[in-house]
């Protein structure tokens, strides 16, 4: 909860100084104990260097610190963060405490949560800023939202009950929803998502969100997330070092859904769809096998190579149903796809690729604004031939390395030509060890506030 300075003593205040001389590097907390209060300094580094990324991880390391005393509320002075980075830095600082302040749920007999308040103190003033304010609140518990679904057990978030945590929060600001079941799916051909969806007894389903900000323009972005809720790797079966993340398979559906209820929620004029393949992928008497060939809803054949090769599976029936059934005009579509995205870039950047110029120059003036790393990486047309099948269109699995463009290229076989953006979230969605003073164990939500601000672009202007 923010609220602004309400003038009473508060057991901990926190400011932000300069001039700290305790310690040069950013975030480093130097305690002092003033006369009637107790005072925190989060040194912000050089002036010169001050970012709104730094003062985003100073107010969250400042909570979670004061938090980490038993502290119940602090006071933070945004005093040089007015200063030097006018309204951005204080956005930044905003979104730092409200994701600073997640407590992922556990199911302990003994859990109780605290209350924490932060007061703002807001000497300086930004004009203008209270509705911009709401509006970062409102992207900021979408994160956390994300954090949740993704959090949540493979067992409480099956296909189905993701689909009802999505509509119920959907519903609520208004965006249409429609939840294809199997027999529906089956109808359109979605045979590459059901191949995968039927190998487990908790059924799949294609979630559809829409949000039309803008009913004149024609002009349609689609958000599309893998939703596996848990992947065992099918009969390419994981090892079971590797089976811990198997419920976080879904932080491209947790993203694509927590960016359009930002949307939805600050009105932006834009109209955006989003669509989640979201299914199981697990061993049964009539799963699929290395070798089987099976049939998109496109049309292609697909050879499979390996069975934990699902995402794709999932996410090229998605993309033709965005295209063919909700008539999107460009796509962006993100997914936890593969391990080789987390050794290339670790926990910290996910992978890009795309095949046009200027959507990704719209992405990368995105991601700016979110203070999320992404990196592309190149198409060459030799990677083309890696995912080629002796028997079918497409092999799911590449024998030849490149595991990341490669699936990328998967994907992208379906995109109709269209613009589009595959973002390999693998390595970012989901942290052992956090990186940053805003995330938290877990799961981190990434993708919703990039996604937020990509759409937010092709808004319709005044
Ligand atoms: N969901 C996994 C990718 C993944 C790995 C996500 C590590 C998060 C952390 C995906 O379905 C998968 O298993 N991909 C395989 C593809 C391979 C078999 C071609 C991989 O990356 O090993
Ligand atoms: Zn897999
Ligand atoms: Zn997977």
């Amino acid at each position: 909860m923010i609220e602004k300075y309400s003038g009473q003593q508060a057991e901990f205040s926190v400011c932000f100084e300069f001039e700290a001389s305790l310690k040069k590097e950013v975030g480093v907390l130097g305690i002092y104990l003033g006369e009637s209060t107790n005072q925190v300094i989060v040194s912000l580094g050089e002036k010169e260097k001050f970012t709104s990324k730094i003062a985003r991880r100073a107010c969250a390391k400042a909570v979670a610190f004061v938090k980490s005393m038993a502290g119940s509320s602090v006071v933070i002075d945004f005093a040089p963060v007015v200063q030097t980075l006018g309204e951005a830095g204080v956005l930044a600082g905003l979104e730092g405490i409200n994701l600073s302040l997640f407590e992922a749920e556990n199911w302990k007999s003994n859990s109780a949560k605290k209350s924490f308040t932060v007061y703002i103190d807001a000497t300086e003033k930004v004009d203008d800023i209270e509705e911009k304010i709401i509006q970062v609140s409102n992207v900021s518990q979408n994160v956390l939202f994300a954090r949740q679904l993704v959090n949540a057990p493979a067992n409480f978030l099956t296909p189905l009950n993701m689909a009802k945590e999505m509509v119920q929060a959907a519903e609520k600001c208004g965006i249409e929803t429609t939840v294809l079941n199997e027999q529906e799916m089956r109808d359109l051909g979605m045979n590459a998502l059901l191949t995968v969806g039927t190998s487990s007894g908790n059924p799949p389903c294609l979630i559809v969100l829409r949000y039309n900000g803008d009913p004149a323009s024609e002009e349609k972005i689609a958000l599309v997330g893998k939703g596996v809720t848990a992947d065992t790797g099918g009969y390419c079966l994981k090892p079971a070092n590797s089976m811990k993340g198997i419920r976080g398979d879904m932080g491209g559906a947790a993203a694509a859904c927590g960016a359009i209820l930002s949307l939805a929620q600050n009105k932006v004029p834009v109209n955006v769809v989003t669509v989640i393949p979201a299914a199981e992928n697990r061993i049964s008497d009539d799963s699929f096998i290395p070798g089987d060939v099976i049939f998109s809803m496109a049309g292609k054949s697909i050879e499979i190579g390996n069975t934990d090769a699902e995402g794709r599976l999932l996410l090229a029936d998605a993309l033709t149903y965005a295209i063919e059934k909700e008539n999107a005009t460009r796509i962006v579509d993100l997914a936890t796809l593969t391990g080789a995205v987390v050794g290339m870039f670790g926990f910290t950047t996910a992978g890009a690729v795309s095949n046009d110029d200027l959507f990704y120059e719209q992405f990368e003036r995105a991601y700016a604004t979110s203070d999320e790393q992404y990196w592309r990486l190149p198409i060459f047309p030799e990677y083309e031939k890696m995912i080629e099948s002796p028997v079918a269109d497409l092999s799911n699995m590449s024998n030849d390395g490149c595991g990341t463009i490669t699936a990328a290229l998967f994907v992208g076989a379906f995109n109709q030509g269209l613009p589009w953006i595959h973002l390999d979230i693998a390595g970012t969605a989901w942290v052992d060890s956090p990186k940053w003073e805003f995330q938290s164990v877990g799961a981190t939500g990434a993708g919703v506030t990039t996604l937020y601000e990509l759409c937010k672009l092709y808004a319709r202007k005044g």
